[in-house]
């Protein structure tokens, strides 16, 4: 089948990348001219395990082009609209000038019964307008709502082997034709047991922000209990083991520490309240609020543990060493990132702060130009205070301390991740604080 994805950010080339490897004819459109020369060229645009060789096999067997020309959509059946939805500048809702430029830009090239499928996170009652807007242009065109759960750092598994499929269809005669045509396009993953549920549009599009307002609620959950440990001397970690071996609760998911960042917890969450208001519904997704500012509290009560850690030295010009810049590890993805936050508010404070991580320097550098950056821990870490790790990269775990012992100039260190082992550290000399823990 010849499919178009309209916008080649991260959602988009993924998806493309994947749909080719499905076996169908794929055409990825974006405006920005530097990316689909990056993905004409094979190069991924960002880190995603597995996704270079996609583009690079796609593009081998001539599966996969890349171009800023939305002409070159015209003859596909079904187009993929994966555009970004930023949180407003000016408010907690989403910012849908981009959604609304692909589908007009794309409206006078719909071939004859052509299937509009939107994955991009949008607030609830998007796609209707959209189906309302396009059946005046093109009445024997559909639009259906699909969204996408996929994680980075596992985009492209999640993308061929996601836990289920959700098609919000339209209720009328298009609707077995949108089914079908969907069905095609994931013929693989339906033939190897993914679940598909097929709902109409305004539950697909709560679907997505439902399943992240919940995973973030879980998370903020925990956090909550982590600052009731530290107030009453328990031990968080110890704790969600122990919820979490009830199978009703699960343990996934429970990781305290310094909270969600990223794309998209924090602004989807966000705009749920925004569109919620409008609805005059507010009351209904009101402990969102509490969510987001339990996540937000984490990042300072870190500022506070350093300052304790520190142990009488002032802040004010001591040497930290920021361990990871990522929003979370296996992602050079800076955005909203919790770690970052950390060591900007370190640096505000005039501590003198060196952040290192493994893949998100660049960008990180991009972000924060004013903060210094080290190529590697043992850079990072040469004759500072104390070693804060924020991201938990398998590479911080498994961090020697005896190495690193010889190289700090107070063995010190706060994870903010819970990602250590509190006993190996110690027992090598170092004094060791985590948020929700003695
Ligand atoms: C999330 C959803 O998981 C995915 O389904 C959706 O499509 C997009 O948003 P992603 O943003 O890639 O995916 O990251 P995820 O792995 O969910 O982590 C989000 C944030 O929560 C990270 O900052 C992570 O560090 C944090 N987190 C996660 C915790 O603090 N504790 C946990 O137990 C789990």
């Amino acid at each position: 089948m010849k499919i178009s994805v309209i916008g080649c950010g991260y959602l988009g080339a993924v998806h493309a990348a994947c749909m080719a490897t499905l076996g169908h004819d794929v055409v990825g459109v974006d405006v920005d001219a530097g990316r689909v020369a990056e993905l004409t060229a094979g190069r991924a645009p960002f880190y995603e395990p597995g996704l270079p060789d996609l583009l690079a096999e796609a593009g081998a067997t001539g599966r996969i082009t890349f171009t800023t020309d939305v002409m070159a959509a015209a003859d596909a059946a079904v187009h993929f609209l994966c555009v970004g939805t930023p949180q407003r500048a000016d408010s907690y809702a989403a910012d849908l000038t981009y959604v609304d430029a692909a589908f007009r830009s794309l409206l006078p090239h719909l071939g004859p019964e052509a299937l509009v499928a939107g994955k991009s996170t949008v607030p609830v009652g998007t796609a209707d307008r959209l189906a309302a807007e396009l059946s005046g242009v093109r009445p024997d065109a559909a639009l259906v709502w699909n969204p996408e759960f996929l994680r980075e750092g596992f985009a492209v598994q999640d993308t061929l082997r996601p836990d289920r499929l959700v098609y919000g269809v339209p209720d009328d005669d298009a609707r077995g034709r949108a089914v079908d045509l969907l069905d095609e396009v994931y013929a693989t993953p339906i033939a190897e047991g993914t679940p598909r549920l097929v709902t109409d549009r305004p539950t697909a599009e709560l679907v997505k922000v439902a399943a992240n307002s919940f995973l973030a609620t879980k998370i903020s959950f925990i956090n909550a209990m982590a600052e009731l440990c530290e107030v009453a001397g328990g031990d968080v970690t110890q704790l969600a083991d122990a919820i979490g071996l009830d199978e009703r609760i699960g343990r996934r998911f429970l990781n305290a520490g310094l909270g969600f960042g990223g794309g998209c917890l924090p602004k989807d969450i966000r705009a749920f309240m925004a569109r919620a208001e409008e609805l005059h519904a507010d009351p209904a997704v009101g402990f969102l609020r509490e969510v987001d500012s339990i996540n937000l509290r984490r990042r300072e009560r870190m500022v506070d543990l350093t300052v304790g850690v520190l142990d009488g030295r002032p802040l004010a010009g001591a040497r930290i060493a920021v361990l990871g810049a990522a929003f979370k590890p296996d992602s050079d993805d800076v955005r909203d990132s919790p770690a970052l936050d950390v060591a900007e508010r370190l640096h505000a404070r005039s501590a003198r702060v060196v952040v290192t991580d493994p893949q998100a320097v660049a960008n990180a550098r991009r972000k924060a130009p004013h903060l210094r950056y080290a190529d590697s821990v043992e850079e990072a870490v040469d004759g500072v205070d104390a070693v804060l790790v924020l991201t938990e990269w398998r590479e911080y775990r498994d961090l020697d301390p005896g190495k690193l012992f010889g190289l700090v100039a107070a063995p010190r260190v706060v994870d903010g991740r819970n990602a250590l082992d509190a006993d190996t550290w110690r027992a090598a000399g170092w004094v060791y604080r985590a948020l929700g823990r003695p």
